[in-house]
């Protein structure tokens, strides 16, 4: 027996944020802080350095999202972003941390032609990238998907609302749920719920809609530009402390100015490099 068998008392286990962990956090830990309406944090991460610092921060979900399409790699949309580029960040990530359980974001076009599809690929993230659970984009008509992944033990979290895949479809980057299209949205998002998903992103509705989807579910809601009366939030860490530049959607607050920051120490260093200051004698080998 080479597993640790844990025990299935009903303890409640730690809160999510702000306790001291050893283990790492799991659909069960998730389940009950939902059931204390307890609230916690869940950000992006793409690589070894900055996924170990959030996981000793103590955020208890790191998704490594189809935005490193943007943010790493530089495209325009997250639509060119590949399995083959995204599976070597995700086992950075899962390398690195201990207690927080880590998502893969499924790239557009590896798992919308069929459940088949889905599966020999979310498949790679777990058995390459060691990721605890998958992420995809859509309602009805990705059911089966999660139901074939549940079904296999792949873990799903869905996504709703503005789903940046599907950018073309929606005619740009906008508010999504409002009018009617808020009753499909609950009804997704119930759907996902009975189909197995264990938590659903809604990104850029409004405040009320992921509110009253929030309340109708018993999975957590993680918001987006969806108000706070989701049960988790989520944001990519570069907007997170100002590393990306401006202009950003009205839902990101920066929490520091680190692109201030690193430009200053950049052009602090290449002056010393250039005077000849640095390295100092101390910062030489005898
Ligand atoms: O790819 C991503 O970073 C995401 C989050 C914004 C939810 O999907």
């Amino acid at each position: 027996m080479t597993h640790t068998v844990q025990s299935s008392s009903d303890d409640q286990p730690p809160r999510l944020y702000g306790a001291q962990r050893e283990t790492r956090v799991t659909l069960r830990d998730l389940a009950k802080a939902k059931e204390r309406g307890e609230r916690w944090p869940m950000l992006t991460a793409y690589d070894a350095v900055t996924a170990r610092l959030f996981d000793d921060v103590g955020v208890p979900v790191l998704l490594v999202g189809d935005s490193a399409a943007n943010v790493v790699y530089g495209y325009e949309t997250t639509i060119p972003v590949t399995m083959d580029e995204l599976v070597p960040l995700v086992a950075a990530v899962s390398r690195a941390t201990r207690r927080a359980l880590v998502v893969a974001d499924m790239p557009f076009g590896t798992y919308q032609a069929s459940p088949d599809q889905a599966l020999a690929e979310a498949a790679r993230f777990l058995k390459e990238g060691g990721a605890h659970a998958v992420k995809l984009e859509g309602g009805q008509r990705i059911l089966p998907q999660v139901e074939a992944l549940v079904g296999a033990g792949i873990p799903v979290m869905g996504h709703l609302g503005l789903t940046p895949q599907s950018v073309n479809a929606l005619g740009g980057y906008r508010v999504q749920g409002r009018g009617g299209a808020g009753e499909r949205l609950i009804h997704d998002a119930k759907s996902l719920e009975s189909a197995g998903a264990f938590a659903v992103v809604l990104e850029v509705v409004p405040a009320e809609l992921a509110t009253r989807v929030t309340d109708a579910l018993s999975i957590p809601t993680i918001g987006i530009g969806a108000g706070s009366g989701c049960d988790a939030q989520v944001n990519v860490w570069q907007d997170l402390v100002g590393l990306t530049p401006s202009p950003h959607p009205k839902f990101i607050r920066p929490y520091a100015d680190t692109r201030s920051v690193i430009a200053d120490a950049v052009r602090a260093w290449s002056e010393d490099v250039v005077s000849g200051s640095y390295p100092s004698e101390d910062q030489s080998y005898q």
